[in-house]
């Protein structure tokens, strides 16, 4: 097996990856490792916008934001973790300014703030614009930049290198083993401290905003290494996914001032949050958004509604969203400009993910022991800063701070950590994963296994959930994972064998897919974006916890740990 040695390594080239990777490299050897090329990373596909209460277009405050923030994470989010995001917020974006990440402008040259849903002032009022933009490219301007700045600063990156095993020893990570794409050899990395940024899952629904890459790889491997998964119920879905593809068209559209509307025309959030109306949290549209499909009053009959921009005008269109309107020609072949875009709820996010604390070191445990060298951020990191339902925006910026603050840590806890060797058993255990796919001679294929279990995902766990119904996909998902065994892929080759990828992938699918299920079967309560019909109230005197899963050789083993609640105490959700 190839060997590196880097003081650093972090897996994901994404927002949260590389603003750690921009902390650690100019004191320590950093690496960064990709399986695509790092400014296709799924942070580019971010639209909207960063928030910050930077009060550029009207008065604003961190502490609306930390409000806004714990409210809509239906009182599930940490609020130490909240507070520090939203404070850490105003900073980070100044910085990232100062690297170089081209903002949209406002007259007076400051950087251009837009309203988004579930953001207001003076705790729940008016809308505020908190969102900082670069028209509807944001994640794309960010990630472009630190990108440039990452290989300014002499950042190590590994492109198309996809990793396929952790190695931890006694609660200690010592690096990671990965396949090089391009060859198909395994390559060991030893690395003092290994950040874990790899990203989100949605592309185990079918209709999801994700790019093909999110396949919760990163979940799967801290899974399998006997560490917990935190509040993996929690599945986010967007309401505005173009239709029929799933493509994101941004929450922006509705903050410049588009109107969602039924098949009768009618602006249908008015019944389900009049007073915020399409400005209400995400998981409040996608379910009204999904009740108006549901009670066949989708257009034409479909499972689609309407999203229209028409009456902004093109001139504000092509300038702060010229990307929604590319991708309605391109995806759609729909002008926004002169026609209602068609639209319907689309997976987006997971707010659940690996444990990890307010430096991002992962946690092993309900008692938040940390693994020595081992830190996640990102979405594939639950820090618990959105609880069971994340505001829009919320997300690059959890990225950008989190990362932020990892890299700072990392550094901080180095002169704590030694480079150790890697015991022989470790690296056979990656080689046996490889070997076990590449000699399969089942009847199963790596289409029809996915096919199935994105049937599964829509049909037990989607936005609507009941016991009846995740009951089915728990024993489902368990016969897919069982199918799996007989699974057979034709390329027995080693060097760009893209079935291989797509085996392993589908391999930690299948794996995370199941605390999905049974967290969300164990969670007898409507939280946020978890939404059971059976049991239609929140519950917090049971349920005001944290869901703890580790995988066992029979399913998944449950605890629970408390909320930080430090300063608003749960209060009825109204919009
Ligand atoms: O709608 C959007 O632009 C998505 C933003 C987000 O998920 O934070």
């Amino acid at each position: 097996m190839i060997e590196h040695t880097h003081d650093v390594v972090i897996v994901g080239a994404g927002i949260a990856g590389l603003y750690t990777a921009l902390e650690t490299s100019g004191t320590v050897d950093t690496a960064v490792i990709s399986k695509i090329f790092p400014t296709r990373s799924h942070s580019t596909a971010a639209q909207g916008g960063t928030n910050a209460a930077l009060g550029n277009m009207e008065e604003d405050r961190s502490e609306w934001h930390f409000y806004d923030t714990v409210k809509g994470s239906d009182y599930l989010g940490d609020q130490n973790a909240i507070e520090i995001l939203v404070q850490e917020a105003v900073p980070t974006i100044i910085e990232l300014e100062h690297m170089g990440v081209p903002f949209s402008r406002t007259p007076e040259g400051t950087i251009m703030q837009r309203p988004f849903g579930g953001h207001f002032s003076d705790f729940g009022k008016g809308p505020v614009r908190r969102s900082c933009m670069a028209a509807d490219r944001t994640g794309h301007a960010i990630l472009h930049c630190q990108y440039e700045q990452c290989v300014k600063r002499g950042v190590r990156f590994y492109n198309e290198f996809f990793v396929v095993h952790l190695i931890i020893e006694d609660g200690i990570c010592r690096g990671v083993i990965s396949i090089d794409i391009t060859t198909g050899e395994l390559h060991l990395f030893r690395a003092r401290a290994v950040m874990f940024a790899t990203g989100g899952y949605a592309s185990v629904w079918h209709i999801n905003t994700n790019c093909l890459a999110n396949t919760g790889d990163g979940l799967s491997l801290v899974f399998r290494a006997g560490l917990p998964l935190q509040d993996m119920e929690f599945v986010q879905f967007h309401p505005t996914g173009l239709y029929p593809s799933g493509v994101l068209v941004t929450e922006g559209a509705r903050g410049e001032g588009g109107h969602l509307k039924n098949a009768k025309g009618e602006r249908f959030m008015e019944k389900y949050a009049a007073a915020k109306m399409e400005l209400a949290p995400r998981d409040i549209v996608s379910r009204a958004a999904q009740t108006e499909i549901n009670e066949g009053r989708g257009i034409n009959g479909e499972a689609r509604l309407h999203l229209d921009l028409t009456h902004l005008g093109k001139d504000v269109i092509m300038e702060m969203l010229p990307q929604v309107h590319e991708l309605g020609m391109k995806f759609a072949d729909m002008d926004c400009i002169q026609e209602p875009l068609s639209i319907q709820p689309s997976a987006h996010y997971s707010m659940g993910g690996i444990p990890a604390n307010l430096d991002t070191q992962v946690l092993a445990d309900e008692k938040n022991t940390p693994v020595v060298g081992f830190y996640a951020s990102g979405e594939c990191a639950c820090i618990s800063l959105h609880g069971a339902n994340r505001l829009g925006c919320n997300s690059t910026l959890g990225c950008a701070v989190f990362g932020r603050r990892g890299g700072k840590a990392i550094v901080r806890d180095l002169s704590e950590i030694r480079q150790s060797d890697v015991p022989e058993e470790q690296l056979k255990a990656a080689e046996r994963k490889i070997e076990t796919v590449l000699s399969g001679t089942g009847n199963e294929t790596i289409a029809g296994l996915r096919e199935d279990m994105r049937r599964v995902m829509d049909k037990g766990c989607h936005i609507f959930r009941t016991r009846e119904g995740l009951e089915k996909a728990v024993t489902a998902i368990r016969d897919l994972q069982k199918r799996y065994d007989n699974l057979q892929i034709e390329d027995k080759s080693r060097g760009f064998n893209t079935q291989l990828l797509e085996a392993l992938e589908l391999g930690h699918q299948l794996d995370f897919i199941e605390p999905i299920a049974v967290g969300g079967l164990k969670r007898e309560e409507c939280r946020g974006a978890h939404w059971r019909t059976d049991f239609p109230k929140r519950d917090d005197e049971k349920w005001l916890k944290h869901t703890l899963a580790w995988k066992t050789k029979d399913g998944v083993d449950f605890k629970y740990k408390p909320v930080s609640i430090t300063r608003f105490q749960p209060e009825e959700r109204k919009y």
